[in-house]
């Protein structure tokens, strides 16, 4: 069978021959049909992410639309393994499988359930997330973020704020459900004091976070040092790391205003904690009008595709 194929972190993957699977267990083999190139594919396939062991070569993708023996589409997440999504054919553990509805899109359900799963899991399974809570999306403008504004309000938040950079896509946020949108594209100065304002106001209790690095560190104290009640909790959900990897967390943040920092994403949360969300997630994805732009990819293309820039829209490799 046919499969993307990383022989070297430095390298884009290759469409290559390789031996079948075996399944073993009560593993089940699937046809996939399509599986997305999201932030945490590329941080595997360039050995980058925390849980990357280092061992190559490695089929990437960690998750997809596909169909079982039985004819049933599923909706599925792998373990960490070497024999990822993008091949012909994976196999998948049942426990980590989920049925679809006929007539759902797989190209869709393969773009949006990772990054909808990120601020879903965070609210559910981080935090007492309370209806009614207000809610600040830090990087709005991404896939997750954009996610995140719309998962939020079915779950409940009063109020969203989405903060990101890019202007066109903050601007679609409103009509998303975000109350409030801040550019972070601006003066930092002048960023500073729009985000502290506009959290203040809102009595911002949960920050969803996709930048950390730089951004939050100016996002913290902006927000920290404006707020009017400091004693009201505020739960900090680090989710995302795309403006760095790194924060310095001075003492006084911690002492002057009530913050929790906490982080959401694997490991953080038992993967059958996971498992047990994606029922309700598909369906909740697959009922909804959620618009992710997803670029359908013939899979012969990985190579080429994999090192264009990214501008917006999530690459589903279809086979
Ligand atoms: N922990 C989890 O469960 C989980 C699950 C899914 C995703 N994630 C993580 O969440 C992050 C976002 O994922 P995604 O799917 O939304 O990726 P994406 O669709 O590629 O979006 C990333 C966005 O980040 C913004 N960005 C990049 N650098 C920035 C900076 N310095 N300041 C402000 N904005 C910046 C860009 O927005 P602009 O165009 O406005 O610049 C871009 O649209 C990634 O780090 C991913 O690994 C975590």
């Amino acid at each position: 069978m046919f499969a993307a194929v990383v022989r070297s972190f430095e390298n884009p993957p290759r469409y290559e021959e390789i031996a079948a699977p075996e399944p073993a267990g009560d593993d089940l083999v699937v046809d996939v049909l399509a599986a997305a190139l999201h932030p945490r594919v590329r941080s595997s396939a360039d050995g980058s992410h925390y849980e990357s062991t280092g061992e190559l070569p490695l089929v990437p993708g960690i998750d997809g639309v596909g169909r079982t023996a039985d004819g049933s589409l599923v909706y599925f997440i792998l373990a960490d393994t070497l024999m990822g999504s993008m091949a012909e054919r994976t196999v998948v553990d049942p426990r980590r499988c989920v049925a679809l509805p006929d007539g759902v899109d797989p190209v869709t359900i393969a773009a949006a359930m990772n990054p909808a799963m990120s601020s879903w899991i965070a609210l559910r399974k981080r935090i007492a997330f309370q209806p009614g809570q207000s809610v600040l999306v830090l990087g709005a403008t991404g896939n997750a973020g954009r996610m995140a504004v719309q998962i939020a309000k079915h779950l409940g938040a009063g109020h969203v704020i989405a903060a990101g950079r890019d202007p066109e896509r903050l601007a679609e946020l409103e009509a998303l459900g975000a109350d409030r949108v801040v550019s972070l594209g601006g003066e930092p100065e002048a960023v500073d004091a729009e985000l502290g304002a506009a959290a203040d106001e809102a009595s911002v209790d949960v920050v969803i976070d996709y930048l950390w690095g730089a951004a939050t560190q100016r996002a913290i104290p902006a927000i920290v040092t404006r707020r009017s009640d400091r004693g009201r909790p505020l739960a900090w959900i680090e989710i995302g790391s795309m403006a760095g990897l790194e924060l310095t967390v001075p003492s006084e943040w911690l002492r002057a205003a009530r913050l929790q920092l906490v982080g959401s994403g694997q490991g953080s949360v038992p993967t059958r904690e996971i498992a047990a969300e994606l029922p309700a997630l598909a369906e909740h994805i697959s009922a909804s009008d959620y618009t992710i732009d997803a670029v359908p990819t013939p899979l012969r293309d990985v190579q080429s595709t994999w090192t264009k820039p990214n501008s917006g829209e999530r690459i589903v490799f279809v086979v």
